[in-house]
């Protein structure tokens, strides 16, 4: 069988262990402090500027590398062949706090190839479907084949709650949003868009 038309979700493990996030989640709330954060997808929840893989910090500068060697990993999965060293990969990142009642309108990212979200705090003693993140089907006209065939692909939607620690990474014209944080816990995650360009031959 080859796959035709999907979309995939890619789910993986960062390996950023708890001291980390502990050490990770001080840097947010300091930066948080100074900083109003800009209005975008975000409901209620605070979105920081997208400069992220500017930033100075230790622990931003390793999550910015986490992220951007589980593209590579990604782009080899598909084309062994991949060499991160032909390419000028270009990220932009930002930090969502979600606090109770924080959510994401739905949204997608133009001008990237991949975009992708890092789990820094995910509530999960929460019901029905607080913090999760919910996919939208390019193809919605696979809703009857996902009637006799789900979960294979076909469904209109796809809703998960990554844990702690992973990362979900996704082709940016996926549209997606966040469903609101029914818990009293922040919900934390970094997010960010790639756009690959090919260097130039010299
Ligand atoms: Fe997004």
């Amino acid at each position: 069988m080859q796959l035709g038309f999907s979309s995939p979700i890619h789910l993986v493990e960062s390996n950023l262990d708890g001291t980390f996030f502990e050490k990770l989640k001080k840097d947010i709330y300091s930066l948080r402090k100074n900083d109003s954060g800009s209005n975008i997808s975000n409901n209620l929840g605070w979105h920081s500027p997208s400069d992220l893989f500017l930033k100075k910090e230790e622990t931003f500068q390793k999550v910015c590398t986490t992220c951007a060697s589980s593209v590579a990993s990604i782009m080899k999965s598909y084309d062994s062949k991949f060499n991160p060293d032909l390419f000028d990969a270009r990220f932009s990142g930002w930090i969502n706090v979600n606090p109770k009642g924080g959510s994401n309108i739905l949204h997608s990212h133009p001008n990237s190839h991949w975009s992708g979200v890092l789990y820094i705090q995910q509530p999960t003693e929460v019901d029905g479907f607080s913090g999760m993140i919910e996919f939208v089907n390019p193809n919605q006209e696979g809703r009857e084949l996902a009637k006799i065939l789900p979960k294979f692909g076909f469904d209109n939607i796809i809703r998960i709650r990554p844990r702690t620690g992973q990362i979900v990474i996704f082709p940016s014209y996926v549209l997606h949003s966040v469903y609101p944080n029914n818990s009293t816990e922040d919900r934390i995650t970094i997010a960010f868009n790639s756009l690959l360009l090919k260097k130039k031959k010299t």
